[in-house]
């Protein structure tokens, strides 16, 4: 009875693969589907099945009743269709225009491939207004009230108190208003900075803030975050150095530096002869932008960091001009 089952199941859909037309349709049906088609026999031959396996066959017979329905549905609704659109001039066999389908832009790309490195580490993202208040922007962070950054030179003000943040700082101060320590934040986003545009300067770009506040961190800690950030991201056999600079709102405040990954640091164009790149700023918190946001900074102590997206990303890329990033014409992007 299985053979039989399985013979038919065979039979009936190669017959149907080979129908065209209705008259051929129709004849299929009456072999197969009709009361007197040939499943029907099938379930006249049940009778003779030991009750045991009556179950069992049962069963199968009714999957292929209904699949052999449901084949046949689907041909004769098809056919319905392409003979239509033939009526109508169309020919559906001929392949279909291809349709370009897009891909992320290089700098979210970037953007997302350090958001995922930072949380795989723990941080989780926060993000906060580009529209910020001079005190979250600066004051909050220890810069002194005549610090040339809040000059009109760097900054688009929008009035005396109102401005379009610098850089994404201002971030950590809400993030730290928010919560307790621990803090383990990534804060990615849009700056904008007053400058005249050119191949190395937009006035509008991307950063990604970090911010770890915890008990007893320390410099070390930084680093470790941070050699690991690069390893992931650069590759593991980039060499690194961490220079002293100044920000407001660490101390002490250290630049990090990779190896220069194209020339592997024996000096080349990318790195300006120098076979290091600069590649972002950080330091131990301030205690003073901790006491800003209530923080006992005997109990607490932590480090920050901050990089451009644009930077790193035409670093990685090779690409000269940052206008290029934001000039959308698709020959740049299908590079990516
Ligand atoms: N905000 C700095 C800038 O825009 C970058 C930066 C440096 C952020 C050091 C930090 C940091 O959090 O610790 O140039």
């Amino acid at each position: 009875m299985n053979d039989l089952i399985n013979s038919t199941r065979e039979n009936f859909q190669t017959e149907l693969s080979h129908a065209s037309g209705e008259a051929e349709l129709e004849q299929l049906r009456l072999k197969y589907l009709s009361r007197n088609g040939a499943i029907a026999k099938l379930f006249e031959n049940l009778k003779t099945v030991p009750p045991d396996q009556k179950p069992a066959i049962g069963k199968l017979l009714n999957m292929l009743k209904s699949e052999a329905q449901a084949a046949f549905d689907d041909r004769k609704d098809a056919l319905h269709k392409s003979v239509r659109s033939a009526e109508a001039g169309l020919d559906l066999t001929l392949p279909g225009r291809p349709v370009p389908v897009g891909t992320k832009h290089p700098l979210i790309q970037t953007m997302d491939e350090i958001k995922k490195i930072f949380t795989s580490m723990g941080f989780s993202i926060a993000t906060g207004p580009e529209i910020e208040t001079d005190y979250y922007n600066f004051g909050a962070l220890n810069f002194p009230p005549e610090h040339p950054a809040r000059d009109m030179q760097d900054t688009f003000f929008i009035s005396k108190e109102i401005l379009l943040r610098t850089h994404t700082s201002p971030v950590q101060i809400r993030t730290m208003e928010r919560q307790k320590p621990p803090v383990r934040e990534i804060m990615p986003g849009r700056v904008y900075r007053n400058e005249a545009i050119s191949a190395r300067s937009l006035v509008t770009f991307h950063q990604i803030e970090g911010l770890y506040v915890d008990r007893g961190v320390t410099f070390s800690d930084l680093k470790g975050t941070l050699v690991a950030f690069a390893r992931q991201f650069y590759g593991n056999d980039v060499r690194f150095k961490f220079r002293p600079t100044f920000f407001p709102f660490t101390e002490p405040s250290a630049d990090m530096y990779i190896s220069c990954f194209l020339c592997k640091g024996t000096g080349c164009r990318m790195c300006k002869n120098a076979g290091w790149l600069e590649i972002l700023g950080s330091g131990m918190v301030h205690p003073h932008v901790l006491k800003n946001v209530g923080y006992d900074t005997e109990e607490y102590a932590g480090f920050a960091f901050g990089m451009g997206i644009e930077r790193v990303a035409s670093l990685r890329y090779g690409v000269d001009d940052l206008r290029l990033f934001y000039e959308n014409d698709v020959r740049f992007l299908r590079q990516f």
